[in-house]
């Protein structure tokens, strides 16, 4: 069996990959990625840093590598991400000389960007990550260049301008810790504002970078319940499961990479995972896809963030180098008995 067999009348099951992992020479990933998932998020290869490194440069290579790989092996293909915060080069929001563009230029800048990437991969992405982390805690509208320059609508801006270029494309709103509340509220809120105004905006994208303990599953539960009033379908995108303690400092948004008694913990179980961390993941992904598939009527498609540990950006964050075991393949691409946990579950 796989997961994309095993879930195949609930949800998509996907995994978000990276350029060295769509070669065919990754043949152990690659062999994973097409037994098990049935779609694929590019980890880094469309972020604007990448893409559209200069005004008049775009860099297709690796985008047009990852869609070729969708297409080929025949999977729902992602787009993530058109416009973020994060990842995007200073020069989109300045002219020449340093100074920040007017907000018609800087909306100009955001459609030939979008126009140019939706409409080169028309017809082969099939969902788009139009805006990306728009959203404080609070559920209040993160103060970004974005909207500093162009005020609040560049999120309907982006939206529609994705959906000229491709009609046919589903469009998600895509951000962290929306089982939060205060910040559910706010997803659900923006996109109730833009299906008012005619907007088109397919689902809403959940991110998933989960923990032991967070987030707690009753909040989780209700999140998905109150978007699916809205009339769409939630989709949690990014998951993975970080088996260590979280700094609460890094939660803040600190670097502390540099703190002596956190370094550490950089390698807390040098001899493998103990059987007790290993029961505790299995036990935490068998409730978070229990609570996938009683939200099955609401939720479209469950995406890791990684095809399996060595290759997570857990190990990066929220330190630096960090040794961490959070998908379901271990360092050596085996399924590990999270894996079992959850394909265990039964499905109607
Ligand atoms: O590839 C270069 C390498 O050549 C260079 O030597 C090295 C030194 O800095 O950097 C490498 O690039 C890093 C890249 O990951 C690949 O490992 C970037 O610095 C690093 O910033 C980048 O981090 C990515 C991060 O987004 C920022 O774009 C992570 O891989 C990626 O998993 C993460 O994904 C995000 C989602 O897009 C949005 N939601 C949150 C999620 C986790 O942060």
């Amino acid at each position: 069996s796989s997961l994309k067999a095993h879930f195949n009348k609930q949800f998509l099951v996907g995994s978000a990959i990276n350029a060295q992992q769509a070669k065919k020479t990754n043949k152990d990933t690659h062999a994973i990625i097409i037994a098990q998932f049935n779609t694929i998020t590019p980890e880094n290869e469309m972020k604007w840093e990448r893409i559209h490194p200069k005004p008049d440069k775009y860099e297709f290579s690796l985008s047009d590598e990852y869609v070729n790989y969708g297409l080929t092996n025949n999977m729902f293909t992602i787009g993530h991400t058109l416009v973020w915060h994060s990842q995007t080069p200073d020069w989109v929001f300045e002219d020449a000389q340093g100074k920040p563009i007017s907000r018609l230029a800087l909306l100009a800048r955001m459609k030939d960007h979008i126009h140019t990437i939706v409409s080169r991969y028309k017809g082969k992405i099939k969902g788009w990550d139009v805006v990306n982390e728009a959203l404080n805690e609070d559920g209040s509208l993160r103060d970004s260049k974005w909207r500093q320059i162009i005020g609040d609508d560049f999120i309907e801006k982006a939206f529609t301008y994705a959906h000229e270029a491709d009609p046919n494309a589903e469009l998600y709103y895509n951000d962290y810790n929306l089982y939060k509340p205060d910040k559910s509220a706010g997803a659900a809120r923006l996109i109730k504002s833009l299906q008012d105004k005619g907007i088109p905006v397919h689902a809403v994208g959940l991110q998933g970078h989960y923990s032991l303990t967070h987030p707690d599953l009753s909040e989780l539960d209700e999140a998905l319940t109150l978007f699916s009033t809205l009339g769409i379908q939630s989709m949690i995108t990014e998951l993975d499961v970080s088996v260590l303690p979280f700094p609460s400092e890094a939660e803040q948004g600190a670097d502390i990479s540099q703190d002596l008694d956190l370094q550490k913990a950089l390698n807390p179980f040098p001899n493998g995972l103990p059987q007790k961390q290993q029961d505790a993941l299995s036990a935490r992904y068998r409730a978070l896809f229990s609570l996938f598939l009683k939200q099955q009527n609401h939720l479209s498609r469950v995406t890791f963030w990684g095809v399996n540990d060595a290759n997570s950006w857990r190990n990066n964050w929220p330190m630096l180098d960090r040794t961490d075991y959070p998908l379901l393949f271990d360092r050596t691409n085996r399924a590990k008995a999270a894996y079992d946990a959850v394909i265990a579950l039964p499905v109607d």
